[in-house]
């Protein structure tokens, strides 16, 4: 029979710092090269050795057993630091009743209030912005999302300094979590000016969340935002706790900011580079956003009659994945492709592996949303949010906000980059490529509808 130590481990390794240099080097041209050593493979986070799953099916069997393949192992323990047991980052004994009380805040006649947020924050954005204007598309997305987060989370009944405050703090939050995670512990407790404001942000983050959680928890009323749906959430099937504690709220109000803003501004910026390099599906997206936009009474009637557009959205997120490596631990003794694992085994997939597999994929590494919905979409080939039990919860929110947002943008602007991404992207600038500068430019008034009037 195989045994772990069968198995191979991934070229790259130095001592100590194991696999670290080779995945800040090149997150993801590491992950994509691992299935042609095996179907598992050994990687070393550090002092830390993960189990690569790089096998769509045995990736499957991980996802659908999270009781056996818990959250855990060594990314996932940072994580808990800063958004502590939420709907994320629990463990399988809290999950059930956690994702029952948050599920009613993401459910379809909900959306349909959040989709306005979301298109009237995406359309003031793009109406900001001005004729020839160079933007740093990254930095632009990642403000908008945080903002149709905060949005969407407390509505706009908040006092608007409230929203910036905590847009600020976010943003700063973000930067610094990144960095708690990828550099030795003990230059996190250093007290420099980075650390101190990170712990400065971090701190008035919770306090301001604290503050209007302890505000609305007093008041009936439902703001129609997630927040609300939050508050009146009841699981009948808890007998101890059926409502979520004021600390259970502000750790979920934090995750959902920290899952749901970056990733899905790294998705938006991606698929505006790429509309960018592909003039032909471009021009599609443009008249299919001219044609239809208009046609629907509400932002949400939109969503159908935008079909290239979220094949866009899709096509972005297979080949972009900003899930690059996740991690899990064995509970329990268990087997994998007939291999015995102990329990406290740290095992890690990759959604952005499977997605360049060019068994699954025909030209996986070419930009080309026509091949949706023919390419095979299944759980097992196509896994940007996860699958099984912890899939995503705010897969339909995000794609929703995608499309919307880039319909907002196609039917104003065209935007051409000023420089390209790098070709290699570092640990760091894994999500949002850094300094992607695109100038940007009206769409002609005969064609456009919505073009923005230049002075
Ligand atoms: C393009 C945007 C997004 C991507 C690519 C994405 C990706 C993912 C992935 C891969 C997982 C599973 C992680 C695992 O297996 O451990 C996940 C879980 C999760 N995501 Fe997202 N996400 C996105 C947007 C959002 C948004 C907008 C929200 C909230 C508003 C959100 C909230 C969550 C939560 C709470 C979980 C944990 C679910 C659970 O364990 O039950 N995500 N996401």
């Amino acid at each position: 029979m195989d045994t772990l130590a069968s198995v191979p481990l991934a070229p790259g390794s130095v001592p100590f710092l194991g696999h670290v240099l080779a995945i800040a080097r090149d997150p993801m041209g590491f992950v994509v090269s691992l299935p042609a050593r095996g179907d598992l493979v050994w990687l070393r986070l550090g002092p830390h050795p993960v189990l690569m799953v790089c096998h769509p099916e045995l990736t499957r069997q991980v996802l659908v057993d999270d009781r056996t393949f818990d959250k855990g192992g060594p990314l996932l323990d940072l994580g808990r630091e800063l958004l502590g047991d939420g709907l994320a980052t629990c463990p399988y004994s809290q999950h059930r009743r956690q994702r029952r009380l948050c599920q009613p805040a993401f459910h379809s006649d909900r959306l349909q209030t959040y989709t306005a947020a979301m298109t009237s924050a995406a359309e003031a954005a793009a109406d900001s912005w001005q004729d020839g204007q160079v933007l740093d598309i990254g930095n632009e997305m990642s403000a908008l999302t945080l903002r149709i987060a905060v949005e969407t989370m407390f509505s706009v009944t908040m006092p608007p300094q409230i929203i910036r405050n905590i847009v600020d703090d976010l943003g700063t939050v973000l930067n610094g979590t990144f960095l708690q995670m990828v550099r030795p512990e003990i230059l996190n407790r250093m007290p420099t000016g980075g650390n101190r404001a990170y712990h400065r942000a971090l701190s008035r983050l919770r306090g301001t969340v604290a503050e209007v959680i302890e505000d609305r928890r007093t008041t009936a009323t439902d703001y129609g935002d997630l927040l609300s749906a939050l508050l009146s959430a009841h699981d009948p099937d808890s007998s101890t706790a059926s409502t979520m504690t004021a600390r259970e709220l502000a750790d979920q109000v934090l995750t959902f900011f920290v899952a749901g803003a970056e990733t899905t501004a790294s998705a938006l910026t991606w698929a505006l580079y790429q509309l960018s390099q592909h003039a032909e599906i471009q021009d599609r997206v443009h008249a299919e956003v001219d044609t239809n936009v208009s046609r629907a009474a509400t932002p949400f009637d939109r969503l159908p009659l935008l079909d290239l557009t979220t094949r866009v959205v899709t096509e972005t997120l297979r080949l972009h994945t900003p899930a690059w490596m996740v991690t899990r631990i064995t509970t329990a003794e268990t087997t994998l492709a007939g291999i015995p694992l102990p329990a406290g085994t740290s095992i890690g997939y990759s959604p952005r592996l499977i997605h360049h597999r060019p068994d699954l994929y025909e030209e996986p590494e070419r930009f080309d949303p026509d091949r949706w919905p023919d390419a095979h979409r299944d759980r097992t080939a196509f896994l940007p949010f996860g699958s099984g039990a912890r899939k995503c919860i705010g897969e339909r929110f995000a794609q929703t906000e995608a499309a919307l947002v880039l319909a907002a943008i196609a039917a104003r602007w065209t935007l051409e980059p000023v420089a390209h991404p790098p070709a290699r992207l570092a640990l760091k600038d894994v999500l949002i490529p850094p300094g992607l500068l695109m100038r940007v430019s009206p769409r002609r008034a005969a064609h456009s509808p919505h073009a923005p009037r230049t002075a």
